[in-house]
């Protein structure tokens, strides 16, 4: 069964690796919306993502590809490229034409720790830019504990969660119901704050969560409760295939100006625990076009209205193949 209608890859910029899991002439494989990259950081310190199958003849450069210099050496013939995709060098052609051979290259900012890569499914450069997180690297902040899910979903399900106010006493058994109180879009960023009350073990007290969107794939949410206990993570969506995406978090306790650290420590778990209550949904849930909703609900279409934007191109067709020409047969 058909769950959603619109399974396309809008443009944005994904988390493509760790910074700190791809050492200095490391070379490694990526799926990410439907295709196949390659990542690798150079001697140099760079890292690069591109297309991973070889002009050539189509090896996947990310099994067996190694960096020289640089550059990036195809395991099967030695053809090299450098990080824009030139091909920089066909050993044995006396004749290399190199200026005709060229690999894509995709932009690439490493921040917060994480290597981006920016995706538009027609190819064109980045619009808008990967904010950097000051607590990143602060010593007020744990470093990174990461959780992995994949989810037969697509991004569109994941982000909306954020704005979908009614569901966190419902299916997560936060104390009150949430109050929505910022939705603001701003081109391609989307800035939510919804407000709740928790149990605590000093009672019931205040808090928030306040989500930053940067297009489909990445979002800093800070959750806090009054001045006990607060986390900040990466949520990150990458589509891996149509109807299958990767949704990794990577979250920060706040241990150092907060009345107990131990209680953003258990916040990590309850954030994680939150989205594993959630996942099951997402696995199995229709995306209705109209959906019939109440008096009370998050701003969904609102949500849907901004999330459009990224939604409407289609990918460039692949050249067609040569026509053969049929050569009559002269009688
Ligand atoms: S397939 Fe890459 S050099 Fe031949
Ligand atoms: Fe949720």
């Amino acid at each position: 069964m058909r769950r959603f209608d619109d399974s396309s890859f809008g443009h944005g910029w994904f988390q493509a690796a760790y910074s700190e899991d791809l050492r200095k002439g490391e070379v490694q494989p990526l799926t990410a919306m439907g295709r196949e990259f390659v990542l690798r950081r150079d001697m140099q310190g760079q890292a690069h993502a591109m297309d991973a199958h070889c002009p050539h003849l189509g090896t996947h450069l990310g099994h067996g590809g190694r960096v020289c210099g640089t550059s990036l050496r195809c395991p099967f013939h030695g053809w090299q490229f450098a990080g824009d995709g030139a091909c920089t060098d066909i050993p044995y052609s006396p004749n290399p034409r190199l200026e005709m051979r060229h690999l894509k290259s995709w932009p690439l900012v490493e921040r917060n720790g994480l290597v981006m890569v920016w995706w538009h499914p027609r190819g064109i450069a980045p619009s808008f830019e990967v904010p950097a997180m000051p607590e990143h690297g602060d010593a007020q902040w744990s470093r990174y504990r990461r959780q992995r899910w994949e989810v037969a979903t697509i991004w569109q399900e994941v982000q909306e969660n954020i704005v979908d106010t009614t569901h966190f006493h419902h299916l997560h058994g936060v104390a009150t119901l949430a109050r929505l109180d910022r939705f603001e879009p701003a081109g391609p960023a989307l800035h939510v704050n919804i407000l709740h009350d928790f149990n605590t073990p000093r009672g019931r007290l205040p808090g928030f969560l306040q989500t930053s969107l940067y297009g489909p794939y990445f979002a800093t949410v800070r959750f806090r409760i009054a001045d006990l206990a607060e986390i900040l993570f990466v949520d990150s969506v990458v589509p891996i295939e149509a109807g299958r995406v990767a949704v990794s978090f990577s979250l920060m306790a706040r241990l150092q100006g907060i009345a107990s650290p131990d209680m953003s420590l258990a916040l990590i778990d309850e954030a994680i625990h939150q989205v594993s209550q959630d996942v099951p949904i997402w696995e199995h849930k229709m995306r209705w076009k109209r959906p019939s909703l109440a008096e009370g609900d998050g701003p969904i279409m609102r949500f849907r209205h901004w999330a459009e934007q990224f939604e409407t191109e289609d990918e460039v067709p692949a050249p067609a193949p040569l026509r053969r020409i049929e050569i009559a047969a002269h009688a």
